[in-house]
């Protein structure tokens, strides 16, 4: 049983990777060959052909038609054959499958599923993405090995820290408060405030925090495919709210998931700050100690799917510090079946009073 789910945008690509060339990448289990227009658009066609279903990608670009290379048919950006050398007329069943595809926060973003439900009001929301006082890091990708479902409980995880990640941002000293997890629809949020507390170093260097802090985490899931995770410093005693939180040192870390298999998938990350905003040197370092650290995350969910693979089984024992990750997993799960259930119940009742009348 599949674990996809179609009807949603997901990141295909960051703008930069696409351009006047096909550009290959599998979603979903599809294969997809993506590139832009004369005009700048993008376009996503399935990446094989009508005839003898040669991957496009390994044709090319003649103006805005994808040149198959193997006997030179073209395709629009619709997937609609508009050429067959050789002979006038074009088969009727010489089409491929195009895919919606909207640009937006430097990143492609593919809807797999029926494309009459594609509205693009429908892309995720990226906060304070573009306003002023606020740094982005964006266009950052990792292949991770396992399937999204993994990532998406490791990413709803805090209690992992301190030991997946002793080189990085582990502290054997991380906040004792538990967690709270709550559902919001297709939203899951696990949250913590740490109040009246010292403050860690690196917000006295980059907040010039001196005195007592308020500090939170909120891990966010938005299924199907997007963690962001907000964590927050501000003086303490002050109202937990958005103004003051503004006011604090506070940043949004988020992260696209796009399966390409069952096994495998595409981590698309971006991170949203409004502290050192023109720091080139933190800058760097902020992107280095991120990619270590999701490295971290993939070695351990890569390890974990290669025994999952070969026992069939996903977990054995449960424990409190699943809550938030479970309840992530079952979210998603239920959506995907529900996607895969046949809708219209009435008209397959209609079809049975037929046959029994
Ligand atoms: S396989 Fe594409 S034109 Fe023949
Ligand atoms: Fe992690």
């Amino acid at each position: 049983m599949t674990t996809f789910i179609r009807n949603a945008w997901y990141v295909a690509a960051w703008s930069k990777e696409i351009g006047r060339s096909l550009f290959k990448r599998r979603i979903l289990g599809e294969p997809i060959v993506l590139y832009r227009k004369e005009d700048g658009t993008a376009a996503a066609l399935v990446d094989r052909c009508a005839h003898k279903l040669l991957p496009l990608s390994m044709g090319r670009l003649v103006g805005d038609h994808v040149q198959c290379g193997y006997h030179g048919l073209e395709f629009d950006c619709s997937g609609k054959c508009v050429k067959v050398p050789g002979q006038d007329r074009i088969p009727p069943g010489a089409m491929v499958r195009s895919f919606p595809v909207v640009e937006r926060y430097n990143a492609i973003w593919i809807w797999m599923g029926e494309p009459e439900k594609a509205d693009p009001a429908l892309v995720h929301q990226v906060l304070r993405h573009g306003e002023p006082g606020w740094a982005v890091i964006d266009s950052q990708y990792q292949y991770h090995r396992t399937n999204y479902l993994n990532i998406a409980e490791n990413l709803q995880d805090p209690a992992h820290t301190t030991y997946a990640h002793r080189s990085t941002i582990g502290n054997p000293a991380a906040s004792e408060v538990p967690v709270k997890v709550e559902q919001h629809g297709n939203q899951v949020v696990s949250w913590r405030w740490t109040n009246n507390a010292p403050p860690p170093p690196i917000d006295v260097k980059f907040g010039g925090f001196q005195g007592l802090t308020d500090r939170c985490q909120y891990y966010n899931y938005f299924a199907p495919c997007v963690s962001r995770v907000d964590v927050c410093t501000l003086d303490a005693g002050q109202e937990h709210t958005e103004e003051n939180m503004d006011r604090g040192h506070r940043a949004f870390s988020y992260k696209f998931l796009t399966p390409e298999t069952e096994g495998t998938t595409h981590f698309f990350w971006m991170h949203v700050r409004n502290y050192a905003v023109g720091d080139d040197a933190l800058e760097a370092s902020l992107i280095e100690g991120m990619t270590r650290t999701f490295e971290e995350d993939n070695v351990i969910c890569g390890a974990i799917q290669q025994e999952q693979d070969a026992t069939g089984l996903r977990q054995i024992a449960f424990l409190a510090i699943d809550a938030g990750p479970s309840r992530v997993r079952r979210m998603l799960e239920q959506m995907a079946a529900a996607e895969a259930t046949p809708q219209e119940p009435q008209a397959a009742g209609t079809q049975r009073a037929k046959v029994n009348a």
